[in-house]
């Protein structure tokens, strides 16, 4: 018989950030994205208090949705959701379009399997985290799920079916990300290019193939280690992004910003209508990301494609303290 976990236990697990390289938006309709997890992200601790001490409802002074999710997921491993109290540690920008969502849903329950010493294989983490995911930005494509359980850089493509594929890059990439600090949401931006698209069925359904076949481009120059050519095609799908209404003048700034210090491409990631951008800048990280720092905005280097992500993200360690 399973032992459960005893009051006091603890476990941890940490989750990266992630970026969406290619293709955000589109991806919702059946084109192809690429999606990366960064060389940073979130430690999600677990701890399991005494029966005693149960969380009522009423008092547990959660926010609606983490608790929604804390119970979703702790029923899983058969844990009381009241008894789990939660620590994210971050080193990313919460709640700008990173990731941080899908961050903390793979992070919990990679660390809820150690606490219940229950981990569940990859597919049915990835599974869970989807719908964790779902809880805090509704029904999504499930990019960010992927590339956070990943690690590493996928290929993902949505038909029915999400499929997704890891990407071997011919070497490392250094990227800066910026953060507008404009709030932002998932929902908004997808609702309102989805009206677009209703008005003008033909013409957004061609833009979309559009985007897709730049986005094929985009993989293709990674793969062979083209940065110069992979820096063209961000920057033709920034200009896509804008057409589509999900930029903002912030970002637009910040991404002539970095591109005037040496960015090779630049464009926003995620949803868009705020929230974060990334510029491609190897061997000149240092300089695009003082250039958005000195126009007031946080920005940091973070490397894609080496392998220290994904063995971190397989770390997961737990204590017993009873
Ligand atoms: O949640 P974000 O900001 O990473 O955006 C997700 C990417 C979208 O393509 C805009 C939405 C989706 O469901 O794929």
């Amino acid at each position: 018989m399973r032992r459960l976990p005893v009051h006091g236990a603890t476990a941890s697990a940490f989750a990266p950030a992630k970026v969406i390289l290619l293709g955000e938006h589109t991806v919702v309709y059946g084109e192809p994205a690429v999606a990366a997890a960064l060389d940073r992200g979130l430690r999600v601790t677990v701890t399991l208090a005494a029966a005693a001490e149960r969380e009522p409802r009423e008092q547990s002074g959660r926010d609606e949705r983490e608790r929604a999710v804390v119970e979703l997921a702790a029923a899983r491993f058969g844990l009381d959701g009241a008894r789990v109290r939660v620590e994210v540690q971050s080193d990313v920008p919460m709640g700008a379009g990173l990731g941080s969502s899908a961050a903390l849903g793979v992070g919990l329950v990679r660390a809820l399997g150690a606490l219940a010493r229950r981990p569940l294989a990859a597919a049915q983490a990835a599974a869970l985290a989807a719908e964790i995911d779902c809880v805090f930005h509704g029904q999504a494509s499930g990019v960010d799920v992927a590339a956070v359980a990943s690690g590493g850089v996928i290929w993902f493509e949505r038909f029915g079916e999400p499929q997704c594929a890891p990407i071997a890059l011919a070497q490392p990439l250094e990227l800066v990300v910026g953060s507008s600090g404009e709030p932002r949401s998932t929902a908004g931006p997808v609702a309102r290019l989805r009206a677009r698209r209703e008005a003008q069925p033909r013409i957004y359904d061609a833009t979309f193939r559009l985007a897709g076949e730049l986005v094929r481009a985009g993989r293709d120059a990674l793969v062979r280690g083209d940065a110069e050519a992979l820096g063209a095609t961000m920057d033709a799908l920034q200009g896509v992004l804008n057409g589509f209404g999900v930029s903002t003048p912030t970002l637009e700034r910040m991404i002539h910003a970095a591109r005037s210090a040496g960015a090779l491409g630049a464009k926003l990631t995620g949803a868009g209508g705020g929230g974060a951008m990334i510029a491609l800048a190897p061997g000149r990280t240092a300089e695009v990301a003082a250039a958005l720092r000195a126009e007031g905005f946080d920005a940091f280097a973070a490397t894609i494609g080496r392998a220290a992500a994904a063995e971190e993200v397989d770390h997961a360690r737990i204590e017993r303290r009873a």
